[in-house]
C-alpha cells in the first residue's frame, strides 16, 4: 500500500514540487493539499487524470483524509500551529519550512513523543549539499588553508548563504581548531578577500543565471582539494524529501537533518 501524504503549503513552490514527486513514486500517494491561498475544493495532479482535496482548513482536511504523513513547506509562523494539529491527530510528520526555533524543535520532539509520531526537520533537503558539508569535515581535518566560494542567482537577499555558513562552522568544529588564514598585505580594494569565519574566506556570487551551487576549496603544500555542489531547480529537494516520507513512518519522536537520515 502507498504512503498517503498529504501536502501543507501546496500551492506554493516547494509544495507544487513535493506533489508532483509523490505523483512519480508509486510507493507514495498525495491525498490532500492545504494552502491558506487555497481557492476551490479540489487540486489537479500534475501527472493523473485525478485530482486531490484542496482546503485552506488543515484540521478538517486532515480528518477528511486520515493521511499518514503531513509534508510542511510553509512558513515558520505556520509551522507550528500546523505540528500541533497533525501530532494530535497522529499524524507523521516531515518539515522544511525554516526559521524554526530551539524552543520549536523541542516542542516537536515532545508532541512526536507524546503522540507516537515520528518528525523529521531538515533545514536542507538537498542530498548533495548536506553530502558536501559531510565530505568537507572529513576534508577539515587535514588540510590548514579553506575558502569557500558560494554562488547564487542575484535575488537572493542575504550573504553568504545559509549553507555556507553552517559549513563553515561544521568545518572548524570537525578540525578542533580555526584554520590558517592568509591576509593580504595590501587590500587595494576592500573586502576582496571575503567575510571571514574560523579562518576560512567566504565569497559570495550572486548573479542572474545561477540557482545554487557551493565550491569548497582546501590547499595544503603542493595540492588543493575541491568539493563542490550545484543545484540547477527545486527538484534536488526532492529525493531527500521522498526519502524523508518513507523513514519517517518508522521513527518516533524528532530527528533534525537529513544527514541523520543518511547515517553519515
Ligand atoms: N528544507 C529545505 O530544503 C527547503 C528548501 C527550499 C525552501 N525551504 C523553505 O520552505 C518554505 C516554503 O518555501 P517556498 O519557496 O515554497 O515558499 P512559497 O512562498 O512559494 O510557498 C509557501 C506556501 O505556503 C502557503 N502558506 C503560507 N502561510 C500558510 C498558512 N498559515 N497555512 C497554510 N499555507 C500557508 C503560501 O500560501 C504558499 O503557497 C520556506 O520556509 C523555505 O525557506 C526549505
Amino acid at each position: 500500500m502507498p504512503i498517503e501524504v498529504v501536502v501543507h503549503g501546496a500551492l506554493g513552490r516547494m509544495g507544487r514540487e513535493v506533489v508532483t514527486a509523490l505523483c512519480k513514486d508509486t510507493q507514495l500517494k498525495p491525498v490532500g493539499a492545504v494552502d491558506s491561498k487555497a481557492e476551490g475544493k479540489s487540486l489537479p495532479l500534475p501527472d493523473r487524470a485525478d485530482s486531490i482535496p484542496l482546503s485552506s482548513n488543515l484540521e478538517g482536511l486532515l480528518a477528511q483524509t486520515v493521511p499518514q504523513v503531513l509534508v510542511d513547506f510553509s512558513i515558520a509562523e505556520a509551522a507550528m500551529n500546523t505540528v500541533r494539529l497533525a501530532a494530535k491527530q497522529r499524524v507523521n510528520l516531515v518539515i522544511g519550512t525554516t526559521g524554526l526555533s530551539a524552543d520549536d524543535l523541542s516542542e516537536i520532539d515532545r508532541l512526536a513523543r507524546a503522540n507516537e509520531v515520528g518528525a523529521i526537520v531538515a533545514p536542507n533537503f538537498a542530498l548533495g549539499a548536506v553530502i558536501m558539508i559531510h565530505l568537507a569535515k572529513v576534508a577539515a581535518r587535514y588540510f590548514d588553508y579553506a575558502e569557500i566560494i558560494e554562488m547564487h542567482h542575484e535575488q537572493k537577499l542575504d550573504a553568504p548563504s545559509g549553507t555556507a555558513l553552517s559549513t563553515a562552522r561544521a568545518m572548524a568544529e570537525a578540525r578542533g581548531k580555526p584554520f590558517l588564514h592568509s591576509e593580504a598585505q595590501k587590500e587595494s580594494l576592500g573586502g576582496t578577500r571575503g567575510g571571514e569565519l574560523q579562518g576560512i574566506s567566504l565569497h559570495s556570487v550572486r548573479l542572474p543565471g545561477l540557482m545554487a551551487h557551493q565550491e569548497i576549496i582546501f590547499g595544503t603544500s603542493g595540492q588543493t582539494l575541491t568539493v563542490r555542489h550545484d543545484t540547477i531547480n527545486r527538484e534536488c529537494y526532492m529525493p531527500g524529501v521522498v526519502l524523508a516520507i518513507k523513514k519517517v513512518i518508522e521513527l518516533k519522536g524528532l530527528t533534525y537533518g537529513l544527514d541523520n537520515l543518511l547515517g553519515l
